[in-house]
């Protein structure tokens, strides 16, 4: 094609780009917009490269508008970003679709914004295995902040000789590392205990429990949670109580000791009364209550938690009905006593009134 003619048409076409005024009023959107599976078990890396006609502004910004979404997501996330990638995570076991737009402004477009269209891009993982040879009711627990214990049931119908494997990743990890401590069923891999994560706390930690048979694959389940998130603390420690001569039940404990950071925890405490749970050869005067405190992870620390075991303490009280008993004894006595001292009295005086006015008829009388 002849050179000069494909400059004429170029300079034709800026200028219906930029408009008359000589003011940029369009722009192309982003090129080779690409979802990258880096093998990080969830992290996907989003990229993309510069409209090819940008090279020339040097008097605006260049921004990019990002919207990605797992299908199913009802709502598009969105980021504003002057960078040419974006990292984030997702459910790789869903397709996951973006979609990038350029966004100029400055003084080439007059201070006005000037939006491309959209380029858009998507992802799935091959799907491999049979659906009912994926793993079941993954449970994990964060226990004191110290240790990961992850258990799960065996697919439905997972294959004779199947094994499971279990991988996992957080950021500051530069690839996915296997468990190297099972534990089994029946010789089987049905959980994973997981050491010093305190790096893995407050990101996103990736698992991604797969496998295969001689025959087969497995298929993979794919998860991402927040180890703060599944914390268990120890129950609280030396729990005390103590009544006071006022009858107050004074109830006092510690912190578990081990890798909860104190500030993390919120008690509950309840008192029960065991009365018959428990009987005595001593005398019954008193019966028996118990004062039960456990800890969870408070709202400072996390979302949410599981509770700790119970710690319990029992104590003996003297029964209400029974004072109330012995004061209607001291009422009834002292009423008695005064009766008495009546009756004493009065006798007393009829007595030295009769030695008075003693007369035959009320000798004879007596
Ligand atoms: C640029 O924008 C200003 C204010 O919005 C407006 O007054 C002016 O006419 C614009 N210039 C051109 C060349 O469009
Ligand atoms: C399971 O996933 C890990 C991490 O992505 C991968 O290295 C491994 O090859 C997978 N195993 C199977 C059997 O698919
Ligand atoms: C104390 O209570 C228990 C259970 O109610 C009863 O079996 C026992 O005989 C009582 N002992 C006395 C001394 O009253």
């Amino acid at each position: 094609m002849d050179i000069q003619w494909i400059c004429a048409v170029t300079t034709i076409l800026a200028w219906f780009c930029t408009g008359s005024s000589g003011h940029q009023t369009s722009v192309e959107p982003p090129r080779n917009l690409q979802i990258i599976d880096p093998g990080l078990l969830g992290h996907l890396c989003i990229e993309w490269q510069p409209p090819p006609s940008l090279l020339t502004l040097d008097q605006c910004t260049i921004k990019y508008k990002l919207k990605y979404r797992s299908t199913g997501d009802a709502d598009w996330k969105v980021v504003f970003t002057k960078k040419l990638k974006y990292g984030v995570g997702f459910d790789l076991s869903k397709r996951t679709e973006a979609k990038v737009q350029t966004l100029l402004e400055g003084r080439c477009t007059n201070e006005s914004e000037v939006k491309s269209d959209w380029t858009h891009a998507t992802f799935q993982l091959p799907s491999q295995g049979d659906l009912e040879s994926q793993i079941r009711d993954l449970h994990c627990v964060y226990y004191d902040w110290e240790h990961l214990t992850c258990t799960w049931q065996l697919g439905r119908l997972a294959p004779p000789g199947a094994r499971y494997e279990f991988y996992y990743w957080y950021e500051g990890l530069d690839h996915a590392v296997q468990c190297d401590d099972y534990r089994q069923t029946h010789g089987r891999n049905t959980g994973c205990n997981l050491q010093n994560l305190r790096q893995a706390e407050y990101t996103d930690f990736n698992v991604c429990v797969n496998g295969s048979s001689e025959s087969t694959w497995l298929r993979p389940s794919y998860f991402t949670f927040h180890l703060q998130n599944l914390v268990k603390p120890s129950p609280p420690e030396k729990l005390s109580v103590s009544i006071s001569a006022s009858e107050e039940v004074h109830v006092e404990w510690s912190p578990p000791a081990g890798g909860t950071p104190p500030h993390c925890l919120d008690y509950e405490s309840v008192s029960t009364q065991v009365e018959t749970a428990f009987t005595f050869s001593q005398s019954n005067r008193s019966h028996v209550a118990c004062v039960r405190v456990r800890g969870k992870t408070n709202v400072f620390c996390a979302d949410k938690g599981f509770w700790s075991e119970w710690t319990r303490e029992c104590f003996y009280v003297s029964r209400k009905d029974e004072k109330q008993l012995f004061l209607l004894i001291a009422v009834v006595l002292s009423f008695l006593t005064i009766v008495i001292i009546f009756i004493l009295a009065a006798q007393r005086k009829k007595r030295t009134n009769g030695e008075k006015n003693r007369s035959p008829t009320s000798l004879y009388l007596e």
